[in-house]
């Protein structure tokens, strides 16, 4: 398919119409349209302990179910006879113009949701012309990923390791291939409790899936090899798996998952148990500081953008200390429970830094939710949740039909809202009556 200008060209008609002729075959769209039999779907094709990890949130889940009812009670009001046949969905960032307001998200262990995990998602960002940003949590390294969509628009997304060479290392590598700019994740300094993966005492990375970018990574591998002659750094291998031969299923389950990744990046069974319990004593730090973001000005000229920022003071900090630009985000409910709707924290965030682009993620399910985001101050949006889904039950085919749907809603929601072009949302076409605060 040919990529998209920024004119949106009737892209909504374009895909509605086709769906409708198509259907006069009897044919259906490959995934569902309808959010919720999306979701659906997807929980009826993955493995319970899969789809736990990827739908899941933190706590009672109420900052997931917050960031829905937020976008659930804002309201649009549409104008009427100010016609715009077409419209321009496109919108600038001081580094970048994107065609849309619309990225993917950084989302770890793709493979749980499909084998091709980030190659196919990487695959159908390029051929929708969307960015894609690079998790740290990935299945695929980011160079594969990089090298299978040529020149295609890719961020990387950083979390801070405890061991500062490992961090440097993935910025050198994100810099190679080619990120427009550096995601640093602040809002998982600690990983928060998800009770649905705790019920099934399922953590994937203790099975070596979400480790692509340290098992191909120079510095972390040396550190194996340091650990196997007894350096100190290392974490200790993982008792479960110690020594005695796995006797129960689910640990030669586990064995052999951790051998398959192994054997994909040519360690052995024992450096792979390190390699896992080294990941986890290292992948973050809880004691991140504002001097460490002064210190990653220094490391790259990259465009730093920080994810997660909910407070207005916050985001002037992130302001004084060098920062391009900001995500709100609380991480789609995984984190801090109980945490503000990304939704509602927006124009606080949005008044604090004028200038400053700010993103929005955490609860983005329609095109609709995009103009809601952008006549708050959104720049763009980051699609999370939705195109796991797509790509659960489509590969690379349904992570391209979500995109499609998602972007055809949204042009057309600027179509009959009245307005010509994404940039000029505002709060003008948002009913005073449901804005946040
Ligand atoms: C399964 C899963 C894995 C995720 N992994 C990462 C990650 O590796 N890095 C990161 O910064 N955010 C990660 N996130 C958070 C997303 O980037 C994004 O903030 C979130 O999905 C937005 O919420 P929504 O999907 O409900 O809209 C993950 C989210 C999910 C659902």
């Amino acid at each position: 398919m040919a990529k998209q200008s920024g004119m949106g060209a009737g892209r909504g008609r374009t895909r509605q119409t086709g769906i409708y002729l198509r259907g006069l075959g009897g044919e259906k769209p490959g995934v569902p349209v309808q959010v919720a039999a999306l979701q659906d779907a997807a929980r009826r094709k993955l493995a319970a302990a899969d789809f736990a990890y990827i739908a899941g949130g933190s706590g009672a889940e109420r900052t997931l179910r917050a960031n829905l009812a937020a976008f659930e009670r804002l309201q649009l009001v549409p104008r009427m006879l100010s016609g715009q046949p077409e419209r321009d969905l496109s919108v600038a960032l001081p580094w970048q113009t994107l065609a849309s307001p619309l990225l993917l998200a950084p989302i770890g262990v793709l493979e749980a949701a499909h084998p091709q995990a980030d190659l196919a998602v990487a695959r159908a960002a390029a051929a929708e012309n969307v960015p894609f940003v690079f998790s740290s949590q990935a299945s695929v390294p980011m160079e594969e990923c990089a090298a299978a969509v040529g020149d295609s628009a890719r961020w990387f997304q950083l979390y801070w390791s405890t061991d500062d060479e490992v961090t440097r290392s993935f910025i050198r590598r994100a810099e190679a291939c080619g990120a427009a700019a550096l995601v640093l994740t602040l809002d998982t300094t600690l990983l928060g409790w998800r009770p649905r993966d705790l019920d099934l005492g399922s953590l994937p990375f203790l099975r070596g899936q979400g480790l692509a970018q340290y098992l191909s990574d120079p510095v972390f591998r040396s550190r194996l090899a340091e650990s196997q002659s007894g350096g100190s750094r290392s974490g200790e291998p993982l008792p479960a798996l110690q020594d005695t031969p796995p006797a129960t299923p689910a640990l030669l389950r586990t064995a052999a998952q951790l051998r398959a990744a192994g054997k994909r990046f040519g360690l052995s069974f024992r450096e792979m148990q390190n390699a896992a319990a080294r990941f986890t004593a290292t992948y973050t730090r809880p004691d991140l500081s504002w001097d460490d973001i002064s210190r990653l000005r220094q490391w790259t000229e990259l465009p730093i953008i920080l994810k997660g920022i909910l407070h207005p003071d916050d985001a002037r900090e992130a302001m004084r200390r060098g920062a391009n630009g900001l995500i709100v985000s609380n991480h789609g409910g995984r984190q801090l429970d109980g945490a503000v709707a990304s939704l509602d924290a927006l124009p606080g965030v949005v008044a604090a830094v004028p200038g400053l682009p700010v993103l929005l993620d955490s609860g983005v399910r329609t095109g609709s939710d995009i103009a809601k985001a952008l006549a708050l101050g959104a720049r763009a949006v980051l699609l999370g949740r939705p195109y796991v889904y797509g790509l659960a039950l489509g590969g690379e085919a349904g992570v391209r039909e979500v995109i499609q749907n998602v972007l055809a809603e949204f042009d057309l929601t600027l179509g009959l809202l009245g307005v010509g072009a994404a940039r000029d949302l505002g709060p003008q076409h948002l009913a005073p009556a449901s804005l946040p605060g």
